[in-house]
């Protein structure tokens, strides 16, 4: 499909402090815009990053048709622009678009699209180490109409910021037996807006107590262990790294997948099990978890410090050089800056 491209005529980049760069607050020069309607993608067009203006009733304000993905670009040290994995986010951007009664982004949109993009806005990818360029591609539903129904016409976006770390200390999660982030069913394996919104109020609370971000639990028990708001959850036991199985309510992370495989190739025993928080907090305690940590595009590995539940703080460990998570964290580094041979492939060249 033709891309039109409508190049800007002034760059922005001088305004933007590379040296300290926050997560998700700067905005690169260009982005990736499609259309979709009367059943097909109509038109692909790169323009100037900039205000959009739509309806009231636009159905997506409304309904929550609306999903996302995200990604880091990286400068590797030949200097060239490469991604992490885009193929695995495009593949699951069309499950959640199906689960949401939304259209496919077809590749050549996705991926061929980013690639423009990405060599408009390529001076935008930071060098500084610990630093990426976030690459967020979205969709949504832009009928003007008010009745409960899917859209039949769809924005498809992509646009890019330069980025600085997510979490920039050790966390302190506590886990969640109030509220719930999804149910067998429900849509939490989707990365759709609502998800996120509907996670607000839980973080919020628990944010006034002191905590950076909650461990959500199964809806129906509250009594194991599902995944934070912002990344998957992984947890060394008795040497094993454990994760909860993917399924209706977990996110499929390709960070996850990334460092299970990891491990995997590194001889360590993998469980993608039910993991009790009984079993959680008991561990910590008796010495069998010796590790708590998120993984997520964002959060990249995020290790945990604190684990607070029913009114106590269970700290883990101090880490180590040796731990797992400072060697996977330093492995998938390594791979998207070109340092290591890429051996699974994993890395996109621009
Ligand atoms: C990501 O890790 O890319 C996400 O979409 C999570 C979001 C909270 C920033």
């Amino acid at each position: 499909m033709q891309i039109h491209i409508e190049p800007i005529s002034k760059s922005r980049i001088d305004q933007v402090d590379f040296d300290h760069l926050a997560f998700g607050r700067s905005f690169a020069d260009h982005m990736l815009v499609a259309e979709y309607a009367d059943g097909a993608w109509q038109s692909v067009k790169i323009q100037p990053y900039g205000s959009l203006e739509y309806q009231p009733a636009m159905m997506s304000l409304h309904y929550g048709q609306s999903i996302f993905e995200g990604m880091k670009g990286y400068r590797g040290k030949d200097g060239s622009i490469q991604v992490f994995r885009p193929e695995e986010n495009w593949k699951r951007f069309n499950k959640s678009a199906y689960r949401m009664c939304m259209p496919e982004v077809p590749e050549e949109i996705f991926l061929g699209g980013l690639r423009e993009l990405l060599k408009l806005d390529q001076a935008w990818v930071p060098a500084k180490e610990g630093c990426s360029l976030y690459i967020r591609p979205f969709m949504f539903a832009t009928d003007e109409y008010v009745g409960v129904t899917p859209s039949s016409t769809y924005k498809f976006i992509i646009f890019n910021c330069p980025v600085g770390s997510y979490y920039s200390k050790p966390l302190r999660v506590r886990v969640e037996t109030e509220y719930i982030r999804a149910a067998k069913g429900g849509v939490g394996f989707a990365k759709n807006a609502g998800n996120y919104g509907g996670s607000l109020f839980a973080t919020q609370n628990a944010n006034k107590d002191g905590y950076d971000q909650i461990i959500w639990t199964d809806a129906a028990t509250h009594q194991y262990v599902e995944e934070a708001g912002t990344m998957n959850l992984m947890f060394v036991i008795n040497g094993a790294l454990v994760t909860a199985a993917t399924g209706d309510t977990i996110l499929d992370g390709v960070t996850r997948k990334s460092v299970l495989q990891i491990a995997k190739d590194w001889g360590m025993e993998v469980q993608e099990r039910q993991l009790a928080v009984k079993e959680l907090i008991e561990g910590i305690q008796n010495g069998s978890v010796t590790e708590a940590f998120g993984a997520g595009t964002a959060a990249v590995i995020a290790p945990i410090a604190t684990i607070g539940f029913e009114g106590k703080d269970y700290d883990l460990p101090e880490r180590k050089d040796s731990d797992f998570s400072v060697r996977v964290y330093n492995e998938i580094n390594q791979i998207r800056l070109g340092e290591i041979p890429d051996t699974r492939n994993w890395v996109w060249k621009v």
